[in-house]
This record gives C-alpha cells, sequence and structure tokens, in this order.
C-alpha cells in the first residue's frame, strides 16, 4: 500500500525522488521520508501527514530513497515513518508490503543486542542486514540472505552510507526499475518517474539486485538474469490535473473518453475472449470494492443479454471456492490496479487448481496481467485520484461488450456503450451539475444516505454508496430495493436521505413501490431516473439508456459525492485511511 522510490545517477536524487514522491501519495499518505546519500553519511527527513504541496531543500545528492505510507504495522508518527535505520544508521531500508514473521525475527535480533526505534514490521530488514554485513558479507550477499528469512510481501530499497548504490529486492509488492539517460529510477509505479523515462524493466518476484552505473538483477539463488526493458506509453499529461481542481473531478469528466477507448479493441480480440468465456466450465467474475461491483452488475447483464451465468466472488473470499476448481473454469480477474493483494491471491490460488485466469485490468505492466493468460486491458488512463471513477465504468464497458459479443450482438453492444458515453455531455451539462450541486448542499450535513435500486442497478446502489462514504464519511449504505423491507427500513426516519436508481427497465414498477414506502416513513427521495415522478423529492434527470443505463447513471452519484466533499472541506483525492492500491491483505 506505501509507495516507494530510488533515484541514483547525474541529476539531483534528492530533488527527483521528492518530486516522484509526490505522484506516489495515491498510495499510501499517512506520513513520508527520505534518506540521502551525503558524503559518507546519510541524511533523512520523516514527517507525519500527506506531503502535499510541502517544499524542502536538501542536501544535493546522487543517490536518495523515499516512502509514502499506508500504515500497517504501528500508528501513524514520525518514529514509524521510513525509512527505517539499522543501529548505527550505516543503512536506510524503505519498504512496501508487510513482513509476516517480524516478531520472530525482532526477537532474535534483539536478543544479540539489536535496538529498535520503531514499531514497524520493516526495521527488521535494516538490522538482519546489518548481522549479515557484520559478518563480512557485502551487501548484494546481505540482501540475499535477509529475503530468504522474510515471510510475506515487500518491495525494498537499500542504501548504505559508503556505496554509491541502490539495492532493491520483489516479492508480491510491485517494483520496477526506470532506465533514464542520466541514471535510474527504482519506484513502485513508473509514474512516479514517467517525465523522465517510459523505458522501463517491471521486476518480477524473487529478483533482488542494485543499480549504480547499469542495472543488475539476480535470482534469488544469485544468478544474474538479463531483462529487456519495454516501452510503456503512459504520458505525464494523463497523471496531471489539468486546470481541474481535483483528480477526481477530472477522471469524472474523462468518462466520455475512456469509455469509448475501453471498448475500442478489435473485434476479434473481444470475440477471442469471448469464446473463452463461452467455453469454461464455470466462469468466476472476481474483484474487489468497486471492480466487485462492476462484476456484480455485469452479472446481471451477462444473465439478461447473452443468457449466460456467471458467478460473482469478492475476490477476498474466492479461496473458499477452491474446491469447485477445474482445468476448465474460467476466473476472470477484474483489478483496475491489477495489485491488489486479495485479488492476487485468489488468482494464485486457481493457477494452482489450473483455471485460466483472464485479466481485465488498467495496467498492463501490473503483476495480474504478468500472472494472467489472458489479457483484456481497460485502456483508461493513469486513474491518479485514490477513489475510482472512471475504471469503474471502463469495466462496466468491456463487460457490457463481452456479454452483447456472446449473444451475437458486437456491434449494438458497441453502439450503446458508445451512446452510454455521450449521454455523459448531458448528464454532466452545466444545468445538471448545478441541480447536483444544489443537492449536494442539502445533503452535506446529513449523518445517513442510503441507496436503493434492483437489477443491474441493485449494484450500482452498493457502488453509489461506496462513493458517497469515501469521500464524504457519511454513513451510506446500498441495498436492493426488495431487501430493505427486512431490516434496513427500521433506520428510515424524517428526512433521510434514500438516493433511488430508477431506470426505465423491468425493475422500474417496483423500485418506485420501493420509493414509496421508504417515503411513507418520512425519507427525502432522490430519484435518479428518465422520468420524474411524484414519489421523487429531488430528481437528477438521467437518459433512458435501457440495457447501458448501469454505465451512465452511477455519474452523476460520483459529481454528487464529490461535490458534497468540497463542501465539507475533504480532499476528494486523498480520503483519510485509504489507499489505491491495496496491496496488503
Ligand atoms: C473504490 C476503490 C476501491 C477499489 C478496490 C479494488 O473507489 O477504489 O474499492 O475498487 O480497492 O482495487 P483494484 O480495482 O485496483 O483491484
Amino acid at each position: 500500500m506505501c509507495g516507494i522510490i530510488g533515484y541514483i545517477g547525474n541529476e539531483n536524487a534528492s530533488e527527483l525522488v521528492f518530486k516522484g514522491l509526490k505522484r506516489l501519495e495515491y498510495r499510501g499518505y499517512d506520513s513520508w521520508g527520505i534518506a540521502i546519500k551525503n558524503g559518507n553519511e546519510i541524511f533523512s527527513k520523516k514527517c507525519v501527514g500527506a506531503i502535499g504541496d510541502a517544499e524542502y531543500t536538501f542536501p544535493k545528492s546522487m543517490v536518495a530513497i523515499a516512502h509514502t505510507r499506508w500504515a500497517t504495522h504501528g500508528n501513524v508518527s514520525e518514529i514509524n515513518a521510513h525509512p527505517h535505520f539499522c543501529c548505527k544508521k550505516h543503512i536506510a531500508v524503505v519498504h512496501n508490503g508487510i513482513i509476516e514473521n517480524y516478531h520472530e525475527l525482532r526477537k532474535e535480533l534483539e536478543e544479540k543486542g539489536h535496538e529498535f526505534l520503531s514499531d514497524t514490521d520493516t526495521e527488521v530488514i535494516a538490522h538482519l542486514l546489518e548481522e549479515f554485513l557484520e559478518k563480512g558479507y557485502n551487501l548484494e550477499k546481505a540482501l540475499k540472505e535477509t529475503v530468504k528469512k522474510l515471510e510475506g510481501s515487500y518491495a525494498i530499497l537499500v542504501i548504505h552510507k559508503d556505496d554509491h548504490a541502490i539495492y532493491f529486492a520483489k516479492k508480491d509488492s510491485p517494483l520496477c526499475i526506470g532506465i533514464a539517460d542520466h541514471g535510474f529510477f527504482v519506484a513502485s509505479d513508473p509514474v512516479a518517474f514517467i517525465d523522465h523515462t517510459n523505458n522501463i524493466i517491471f521486476l518480477e518476484d524473487y529478483e533482488i539486485g542494485y543499480v549504480n552505473t547499469h542495472p543488475k538483477i539476480f535470482d534469488i539463488h544469485g544468478k544474474e538474469k538479463y531483462r529487456k526493458p519495454i516501452k510503456v506509453d503512459w504520458k505525464l499529461e494523463q497523471a496531471e490535473k489539468n486546470g481541474y481542481e481535483y483528480y477526481m473531478e477530472k477522471e469524472i469528466f474523462e468518462q466520455k473518453e475512456t469509455i469509448i477507448r475501453a471498448v475500442s479493441h478489435e473485434k476479434e480480440k473481444i470475440e477471442k475472449i469471448t469464446k473463452l468465456i463461452d467455453n469454461a466450465f464455470g466462469v468466476f467474475f472476481i474483484g474487489s470494492g468497486s471492480s466487485y461491483y462492476a462484476c456484480l452488475v455485469s452479472s446481471y447483464i451477462f444473465s439478461k443479454i447473452a443468457k449466460k451465468h456467471v458467478n460473482v466472488v469478492d475476490a477476498s473470499e474466492f479461496g473458499y471456492y477452491k474446491h469447485f476448481l477445474t482445468p476448465r473454469t474460467l476466473i476472470v480477474a477484474v483489478s483496475q490496479s491489477g495489485e491488489t493483494a486479495d485479488v492476487l491471491d485468489a488468482v494464485k490460488k486457481a493457477k494452482e487448481k489450473h483455471a485460466k485466469i483472464l485479466a481485465i485490468t488498467n495496467v498492463i505492466s501490473s503483476t495480474l496481467a504478468r500472472i494472467s493468460d489472458y489479457l483484456l486491458p481497460m485502456q483508461a488512463g493513469p486513474e491518479i485520484c485514490v477513489v475510482s471513477t472512471k475504471t469503474f465504468t471502463s469495466q462496466l464497458a468491456l463487460l457490457t461488450l463481452l456479454a452483447y459479443t456472446l449473444a451475437g450482438k458486437y456491434n449494438e453492444g458497441k453502439e450503446k456503450i458508445i451512446e452510454a458515453a455521450k449521454a455523459i455531455e448531458t448528464i454532466l451539462s452545466p444545468e445538471n451539475k448545478k441541480s447536483i450541486e444544489e443537492l449536494a448542499k442539502k445533503l452535506k450535513d446529513k449523518e445517513h444516505i442510503f441507496c436503493l435500486g434492483r437489477g443491474v442497478s441493485y449494484a450500482l446502489a452498493l457502488e453509489a454508496a461506496l462513493k458517497i462514504k469515501e469521500v464524504t464519511y457519511i454513513h451510506a449504505e446500498g441495498f436492493s430495493g426488495g431487501f430493505l423491507k427486512h431490516g434496513t427500513i427500521a433506520l428510515i426516519e424524517k428526512d433521510t436521505p434514500c438516493i433511488v436508481f430508477a431506470p426505465k427497465d423491468e425493475t422500474y414498477k417496483e423500485i418506485i413501490s420501493n420509493a414509496q414506502e421508504v417515503k411513507a416513513r418520512g425519507a427525502f427521495v432522490i430519484g435518479v431516473s428518465p422520468e420524474n415522478n411524484k414519489v421523487f423529492d429531488y430528481w437528477i434527470k438521467v437518459p433512458n439508456l435501457k440495457e447501458a443505463t448501469a454505465i451512465a447513471n452511477i455519474i452523476p452519484i460520483q459529481y454528487l459525492a464529490y461535490q458534497i466533499a468540497k463542501l465539507k472541506g475533504y480532499n476528494p483525492d486523498r480520503p483519510r485511511n485509504l489507499a489505491k492500491s491495496v496491496t496488503v491483505k
């Protein structure tokens, strides 16, 4: 969940690493720190809170590493912020991941006289390295012996006060090397250095090595590996705000293009993937958070359009289904980042059973993309805001197109999706934006918001509630219209806001009855519908897009959540406690 970056080269490492760290903030932002090789000493600085727009002047150097943290072990404090050091402060370490056996390792090291300063799991790495260096090993060998002792996940960067190099090791957390003409970067995500190079080596699990005047990569047994860099086609502008106040706003408005891009794959490619779904003996759609909801929405579309049953499982629960898996099972793993630990763990379990894996991801260099048998990129460009907006609708667009293609209706599916993308102009027209902004004012001080939907709109209600919770910190819950009266209706009282998704599909009559039920108990009913209804106290007008409804109908609620967050003075790009890639289980 954390972000790490290092640089070694002819330019000022402190400045490059600090700048790159700001772009990694989406991975965690409760504290940050930097270690700089300053002559034969290590200079360091740690701070609690997000880096934001902070500016610091650090000593000039050719070697530096840095870290932005999303706390796992140890509370948020300066002492627990990375980098961590060995007893003599000769070694500095930054780490993304979790060392599961750190208790035992720490005990062993303390018995040998090592003094620990922090409560983190990471600090054991610095002391283990020190222990091996004291045995006379060089840093490369010390790192190899250290990682042999670690259980869990890690992307590690290490510097030593007397060594002109950055050492690295990787297992189950992303790490890549950027090869620039003035030096080398090593970071969790290319976004950190994409303004310097797009020539990148994505490291594999159990690879360790160092960069000095060139990269050296070894396997765990010390055998050298020669890895060819690949070119990544992301551009810096895609990772910038381009005049918008927040990334969330930019990414909401980008959806009119990203939805179309999602379905711009060659027809043959979509047909080939569809055949996999058709021929599989059991299909499981898996994902986490919003990606899981995208799977859930799509399962209705598969059922309705393609007459195909697909199982949908929250990735973190998928392991318990492994008994059903066979080599003929197809897993459709949906993940924006392709680094979500729950998804990767599920995929690994499925692979043990020889099931086939189709990855739908936005990051084609991600671990998920690399370990899957088939890949369908979302092509949304980097999503920087911590909460998903454009990638959710890209997932929906792709899965919808697969369902249509499976029904032999590729062209019809594509047309509907393009129509949905075009409808965003109307949904977010100046008049509609104003109306949503007015609604945000009415809702900003509410304690609870409920969201209701049926059919494809059921999972949309779940996603709407998730968006509201994430950025406004208002308690929001999504329910199916039918489920409400089995208990939750007890929570409805005078003026409780209820967002009701009422598209003109087979759910319309019943969801309107559910709206009436909550209204009878005093609820303030907000209808998201192509048609006004007397039960609505507030109407969010959306076009009638039939089967492509779900893709467009979430957009006004994304914008509503964004507006409420702003009115409450919260930064929607950096919600508290969250991180973009959840790389821990
Ligand atoms: C919600 C959100 C998260 C992610 C979830 C899965 O706005 O961003 O719920 O959807 O953490 O992430 P990916 O899709 O990267 O696997």
